[in-house]
């Protein structure tokens, strides 16, 4: 059964036999194999050290969460090159040693496998490759050579298999097996070669810009304006060390037009064929976020905005406001009163409290105020979506809940693509990471009690884990999927299994929450399903969740990923508060 990133109604096509011959740049044998690719480039300048691994795993996030599978093309980590350089001439080497461009590739290896981490660590299925695994064929002086060509064989079989691969951009092979580097800001040449040999049109270079200005905007010369469309020359011109210009070069030749964007922006420069006058920008005045919670999932949500320059957080809604955290805030964030949250006139709230009543009135008292709305909360939310949404509408607010379902894995988002694509006759799904975690260690013979206070001590359970134990979580989460697929939601007297201490089986039981509609009528359950045929669903270890969504014409739609856990969820609610972020610009007439 075809299931991967998001959400797939054919399997992706199957690539081609891995032909390893190298391929000229004209030809693309990649392309075919491509659906629903892109190329993200992050550079040093986002990639400052280690801790923005995190970030740059977000933006992938993403791209997997619309349903694009990802090869995201790294730079050293800032500084990294000029280490490594320098360590080796300390040995004696000189600058243009054979040996010196092998060396001086590990600092864009080492990133790639640390951004592969950042996105294992939310749940998204990555791999990185090797300069050599990765395959790009250059010509030229090895310190500053040009790709010509592309073994394809491992980015292919990465990409059949993963939903994001990270390469390391910079490094390239040449005929004599040498590792060849592509000139200074070289991974942007690799990225667009890459993006290029895939038969795409566009390629994303990330930067610490929002795009391509008409004069430094950092320098004090006069407003600087931003261009939406550039031409190639545009770029030449004021692209100065923004964009390697071997870089626009190829993608003038390849046809490859190359967005220049900021982190978490919809809205970039593209430079291409066409060029319009440069205008005005989005301003750069942060998002004043407000918090509710500081649990497991409030507190990765409070660890990953205090830092990031695009958010103020102005508050931070907790019961306790003395209670000791594990994240690190001034203690003047927190206080207990809704209202005075409320009074700080936040734009946005992120809501990840563990009482279902307390969300829902604080959600319905910041959509009456116009504050937008990222929820986890799904026993807040499965009370009344429909409700919720006409009041976000009637007060011009956004209200996102991707998080409150399946935690990392984008089940709204795979329920919603379905949706669009035809009617829905029902779906089955595992949607409790504590039960799922729970069901894996008493099948390899541990005890109930000690199952249990392991998922709690991982931040999958409830406050309350009788909501996980009795199935009412995954209730809830099959009332907001309904939601999704019908515009209404079964009553809440739906059956559940429990799962109760003297649990027994043999072999492997999946809770499988599952909703139809039969006669006009919607059937839905939560049971305990012990003659397991599905290998999507046998298949899920710990705390992983999936998803499968039948259309009435026979389409099956899939999706999987980290159901439970502080990163994966916080990254979900950070997805949500992007699209918020880009619909509000949107609106504004930025884009
Ligand atoms: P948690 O660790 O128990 O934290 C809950 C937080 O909510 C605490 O900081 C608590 O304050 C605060 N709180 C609860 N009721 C409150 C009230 N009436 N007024 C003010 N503060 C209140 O819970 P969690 O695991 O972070 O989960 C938060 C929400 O996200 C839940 O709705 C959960 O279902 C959902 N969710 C969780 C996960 C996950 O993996 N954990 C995944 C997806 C969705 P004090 O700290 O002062 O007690
Ligand atoms: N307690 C929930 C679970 C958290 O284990 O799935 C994610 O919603």
């Amino acid at each position: 059964m075809p299931h991967s990133n998001l959400a797939l109604v054919e399997p992706l096509k199957p690539l081609e036999a891995a032909d390893d011959a190298p391929v000229q740049a004209v030809a693309s044998p990649l392309a075919a194999a491509a659906p629903d690719v892109v190329v993200l480039k992050f550079g040093s300048s986002i990639l400052r050290d280690a801790a923005q691994a995190p970030a740059v795993a977000s933006e992938v996030y993403g791209h997997v969460r619309a349903g694009r599978k990802v090869v995201a093309v790294v730079s050293a980590l800032a500084g990294q090159t000029d280490a490594l350089l320098a360590e080796a001439r300390d040995l004696g080497l000189d600058h243009s040693n054979d040996l010196l461009p092998a060396y001086v590739a590990q600092g864009e290896e080492r990133a790639a496998a640390l951004v592969a981490i950042a996105c294992d660590r939310i749940g998204l299925d990555a791999k990185s490759l090797s300069v050599r695994e990765l395959g790009v064929v250059a010509e030229g002086p090895l310190e500053h050579a040009h790709p010509v060509g592309l073994h394809g064989a491992h980015l292919r079989k990465a990409l059949s298999e993963h939903q994001v691969v990270v390469v390391p951009g910079f490094g390239a092979v040449n005929d004599r097996d040498q590792v060849a580097l592509l000139g200074r800001g070289g991974s942007d040449l690799t990225a667009v070669f890459l993006a290029a040999e895939l038969g795409l049109k566009r390629v994303r270079l990330v930067k610490d810009v929002d795009g391509l200005y008409d004069r430094d905007p950092a320098s004090n010369s006069g407003r600087p304006l931003r261009y939406r469309q550039a031409s190639w020359d545009d770029a030449r011109r004021h692209g100065g060390a923004l964009v390697q210009h071997d870089a626009i070069d190829l993608g003038e030749q390849r046809g490859v037009e190359i967005e220049v964007a900021a982190l978490g922006r919809a809205d970039c420069t593209v430079v291409g064929h066409h060029s319009a006058p440069p205008g005005r920008s989005i301003p750069d005045a942060p998002v004043r976020v407000a918090i509710a919670g500081c649990g497991v999932v409030g507190g990765g949500l409070l660890a990953r905005l205090l830092p990031d320059s695009r958010y103020e957080v102005v508050g931070v809604l907790v019961r306790d406001p003395k209670k000791p955290r594990d994240v690190d805030a001034p203690a003047g964030l927190f206080l207990s009163d809704r209202e005075a949250l409320l009074d700080l006139k936040p734009d946005l709230l992120v809501e990840a409290l563990s009482e279902g009543g307390a969300g829902h009135d604080l959600i319905r008292a910041a959509l009456e105020r116009g504050v937008d709305v990222a929820s986890a909360n799904k026993q807040a939310i499965s009370r009344d979506p429909g409700g919720l949404a006409r009041l976000a509408e009637a007060n011009n607010a956004r209200l996102a809940y991707s998080a409150a379902v399946g935690g990392g894995s984008p089940m709204i988002e795979t329920l919603r693509a379905a949706r669009a694509a035809g009617p829905v006759a029902g779906f089955e799904a595992v949607l409790n990471g504590t039960v799922n975690f729970m069901l894996d260690r008493l099948d390899q013979g541990a005890e109930f009690a000690d199952a249990l206070a392991d998922a709690r001590v991982a931040g999958f359970a409830e406050e309350d884990p009788s909501s996980d134990l009795e199935g009412r979580d995954s209730a809830a989460k099959v009332k907001l999927l309904a939601f999704e697929a019908f515009g209404e939601t079964p009553g809440d007297d739906l059956p559940c299994d429990v799962l109760a201490a003297d649990f027994q089986a043999d072999g492997p039981v999946r809770q499988i929450g599952a909703c139809r509609l039969e006669d006009g009528v919607l059937q839905a359950s939560v049971k305990l399903d012990r003659d397991l045929d599905d290998p999507l669903f046998s298949a899920l270890k710990g705390e992983r969740n999936a998803l499968k969504v039948y259309g009435e014409d026979g389409r099956v739609w899939s999706c999987k990923g980290r159901g439970a856990g502080r990163w994966p969820t916080t990254e979900s609610v950070l997805a949500d508060v992007a699209d918020i972020i880009r619909a509000r610009h949107a609106a504004l007439g930025y884009h």
